[in-house]
């Protein structure tokens, strides 16, 4: 028995209806094992600049930084467009170093009753699991300078790819750390023989490589992993990068899952506290029409279980009921099949909340 404070934060988009289902299957949980999960309504994002003039209030920053976790949605109404000037998918990255969530854990385990619907060959696929660890507030995306400025008299705009020895550290370490519950191998990926932050970062992964001799390492550039996710993605365990390598190549690796509507995340710090959210983005060409997968934030709550709560029976029975439910041949129409049974939003829901209170 055990009592947990969460912050929903739907978003923009699909944002609402798939955390409404994965705020269901959490209560849903709750009362099956005996737990009470609290929780609390965020507004960030377009909504949140339509009402507050920016994207992510103090106010919703300090209620994030109380809770035990958080389940977002997604941010963005089409990609990099500004409402009234402001960018909503700001709010994910600013909530992401507010808390300095700089672990970002993207698992993928082929699911094999989904191998038919991915492009990639079955034999590439069958026994594929691994994890991505994304460096999430460093890199590019934070670093300084970063604007619009001039060169040689005409508007230009910069961006810097900047990263310390300690921010490399913590998060490679993690990564070892990670593989030692796994398979006991980690891959670094970097661009090393062309950029100074690469290059530091190959540099420290192999100091942290040499205190854990028995975890296997391999450094590799990120235009060559890029090849090998698709061509031999079962020689990968853990996978550890920096902020845009880490959000390029977990597209990639949501071709070999089939499909980004399934793949979850959690985004950690020093602490237990953290920040669940599902890889995709906010897909308003198909919101408020009941046909978002919902998966990718129903098993972003089971990592919320695993990872911020502790509760690893909990979060296997969310991702068994998952499993259950696709074996059954249940679909949402990003992975619909010859004969499998099509539902909805609410309908994968209601499927997968059904597998967890009868079994
Ligand atoms: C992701 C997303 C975000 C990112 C966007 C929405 C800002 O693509 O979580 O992968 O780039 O980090
Ligand atoms: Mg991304």
């Amino acid at each position: 028995m055990a009592e947990f404070h969460i912050l929903y934060a739907p978003g923009d988009g699909i944002g609402s209806e798939i955390v409404t289902q994965g705020r269901r299957v959490l209560d849903a949980i709750g009362e099956r094992f005996g737990h009470t999960f609290t929780a609390e309504h965020a507004v960030i994002g377009a909504e949140a600049v339509e009402e507050h003039g920016i994207e992510l209030t103090d106010e919703v920053i300090d209620r994030a930084r109380a809770a035990d976790a958080i389940l977002l949605g997604a941010c963005g109404i089409a990609d990099g467009v500004p409402v009234k000037g402001r960018h909503p998918e700001r709010a994910v990255l600013t909530l992401r170093q507010e808390l300095q969530l700089w672990a970002n854990l993207r698992p993928m385990k082929v699911i094999d009753h989904l191998i038919d619907a991915s492009p990639v060959k079955p034999e590439v696929l069958r026994g594929v699991d691994m994890l991505v660890l994304r460096e999430l507030t460093g890199g590019t995306y934070f670093g300084e300078p970063r604007g619009p400025y001039e060169v040689d008299g005409q508007p230009a705009a910069r961006d810097t790819m900047v990263y310390s020895e300690p921010e490399v550290r913590r998060v490679v370490t993690r990564a070892f750390e990670l593989a030692a519950g796994r398979h006991q191998s980690v891959t670094s990926v970097d661009k090393a023989n062309v950029l100074e932050s690469s290059a530091l970062w190959r540099r420290v992964a192999e100091e942290v490589a040499a205190g854990f001799p028995d975890i296997k390492f391999e450094s590799i550039l990120v235009d060559a992993f890029s090849m090998r996710l698709v061509q031999t993605p079962r020689d990968f365990d853990v996978v550890v990068t920096g902020n845009l390598f880490g959000d390029i190549l977990s597209d990639e690796m949501a071709v070999l899952a089939a499909s980004l509507g399934v793949l979850p995340s959690a985004s950690l710090g020093d602490g237990r506290a953290g920040l669940y959210e599902p890889i995709h983005g906010a897909a308003n060409d198909i919101a408020g029409r009941d046909i978002a997968n919902p998966i990718a934030t129903i098993l972003s709550a089971a990592l919320m279980l695993r990872h911020s709560f502790e509760l690893e029976t909990e979060a296997r029975t969310v991702e068994d009921a998952v499993d259950a439910v696709l074996a059954r041949g249940i679909r949402t129409p990003d992975i619909q099949e010859d004969g499998s049974h099509r539902v909805g939003t609410a309908g994968m829901g209601d499927a997968i909340i059904a597998e967890i209170t009868t079994h």
